[in-house]
């Protein structure tokens, strides 16, 4: 850290998290190598229908991030640049995965900018290995009872298979 500036530099990372994923994960990792704190905060919004809770989530996160010294798990329920700067946090790390997700990006930066100037988002490109992935996608395949070892942490892959454990499997329906 520069010796001038005691000004601890926190970067705010957030999201649903409905689940984690591996794709996530890369940013996580990534970014908490360029600041001295990353905070991983899920929204607790009761308006969206999630799979997890928000405990649920933060457990997962914390357990998925439980090597990473200096990424600390949060949630919030307020705008993002509220929550930040009761934090003391002022960068927002997104992750672009593909051009798709550049507008929706956009807006929320420049809203968010609008909002409080002083905040800067930060944009990450998502390791191409995972640009196709996302929370979405992954509920959907474990939802049939399909293989997302290679796409999320091992205990989010538990805690996907416990989820769906009583559903019908889809080759089993009639
Ligand atoms: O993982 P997601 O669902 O794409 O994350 C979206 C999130 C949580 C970053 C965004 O919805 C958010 O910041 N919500 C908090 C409310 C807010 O501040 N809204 C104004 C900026 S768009």
């Amino acid at each position: 850290m520069d010796s001038l500036n005691p000004t601890r530099r926190i970067a705010v990372y957030p999201g649903s998290f409905d689940p984690v994923t591996l794709g996530h994960m890369d940013i996580i990792r990534r970014a908490a190598k360029q600041f001295d704190k990353l905070i991983v905060a899920v929204l607790n919004n009761t308006s969206k229908n999630p799979l997890f809770t928000v405990e649920e989530r933060k457990a997962l996160l914390a357990s998925a991030t439980a090597d990473l010294p200096n990424v600390e798990i949060d949630s919030f329920r307020d705008l993002l640049v509220r929550y930040m700067r009761t934090r003391n946090a002022n960068v927002i790390i997104r992750g672009i995965r593909s051009v798709s997700d550049f507008e929706y990006e956009l807006q929320m930066a420049s809203t968010n900018h609008q909002l409080d100037s002083s905040i800067e988002t930060i944009f990450m490109m998502t390791n191409p290995k995972y640009s196709y992935l996302s929370s979405s996608i992954v509920k959907e395949i474990a939802m049939f009872h399909g293989d997302v070892g290679e796409l999320v942490p091992p205990e989010v892959e538990a805690a996907l298979r416990a989820k769906f454990a009583a559903a019908p499997r889809a080759d089993k329906r009639s």
